[in-house]
């Protein structure tokens, strides 16, 4: 089994320009798929509101929610650099709460790192986050909980103005102590020159080739996630359409009596004559 990754080979691998691969995974079976896979690192996402709970958006979801599905993750891959990601509300009211949470997350659920959104306007929560001694990622770009105010899931840095706005965001991450970036859903020609700028390394998620590593989301990869696709997503498989067929394979299998097999059943261990008896007692 390959060692669990520190930030320390994390930004050895940018050094060497060895790409990251990060996955979501939400619980026990599929933190472990990516961990026997050899994946480098797993985001216990609060999209999990999204691909797991069935909720519109990622703004519901609650620190217990993240805990506990973060909890399941470390069990299923005890050997993997896993991040936690705040909650919405978790650490946009003071420095205090969002140092409280992220120590929650590496006390109750043996997170590696921990992730938040924004750029300029939560410095100073990354600052105190990183003081506490916690790994911290920033994420700038697309930001799913303030997909309100971004007026949807819509790109970002499209425009010189907006991505000069990205820059400076990119930088004061940096200078806050978080000691990595994820960008979501910006042009390759803006990753690679905030990949090329910053010394920390800096992921894409739909942010094109130019960065130090991808993270893609496990429902939209697997073809697990319905609601809609993500031009940035490559779909590796098609899992919501095997499971569907086994749903109904099984429906007609019972329907017609062809399940449960002999194989599927426990065997009597005294003769059937003695259990015709036993039954004679109750009749
Ligand atoms: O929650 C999540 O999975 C994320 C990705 C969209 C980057 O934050």
């Amino acid at each position: 089994m390959a060692k669990k990754k520190s930030i320390l080979d994390l930004h050895k691998m940018k050094k060497s320009g060895e790409k990251v691969t990060w996955v979501t995974a939400y619980d026990y079976p599929m933190a472990s798929f990516a961990e026997q896979a050899g994946i480098d690192m797993i985001l216990v996402g609060d999209s999990l509101g999204m691909v797991v709970l069935g909720y519109e958006g990622t703004v519901p979801v609650s620190m217990d929610d993240c805990i506990s599905h973060c909890q399941a993750a470390r069990r299923g891959a005890p050997n993997t650099f896993i991040v936690g990601d705040m909650p919405f509300g978790s650490y946009q009211t003071t420095d205090g709460n969002a140092v409280a949470n992220a120590c929650k997350f590496l006390k109750e659920a043996n997170v590696d790192a921990i992730k938040l959104e924004g750029g300029i306007r939560v410095v100073d929560k990354i600052k105190a986050i990183a003081d506490a001694g916690i790994i911290v990622i920033g994420h700038i770009g697309l930001t799913p909980q303030s997909a309100g105010q971004l007026g949807g899931f819509k790109a970002q840095g499209l425009h010189v103005d907006s991505a000069r706005e990205l820059i400076k965001d990119a930088i004061a991450i940096q200078e806050a102590g978080a000691l990595a970036l994820l960008l979501e859903a910006v042009p390759p020609e803006l990753s690679k020159f905030i990949a090329t700028k910053l010394s920390i390394p800096v992921y894409s998620i739909g942010a094109g080739l130019p960065c130090d590593g991808q993270l893609i989301i496990c429902g939209d990869m697997l073809g697990m996630f319905q609601a809609f696709t993500p031009k940035f997503v490559k779909k590796y498989a098609n899992v919501a359409e095997v499971i569907i067929n086994a749903f109904k394979e099984y429906i007609e299998d019972v329907k017609g009596e062809r399940f449960p097999e002999d194989k599927h059943v426990y065997h009597i261990k005294d003769s059937l004559e003695d259990f015709n008896k036993l039954f004679e007692e109750f009749k």
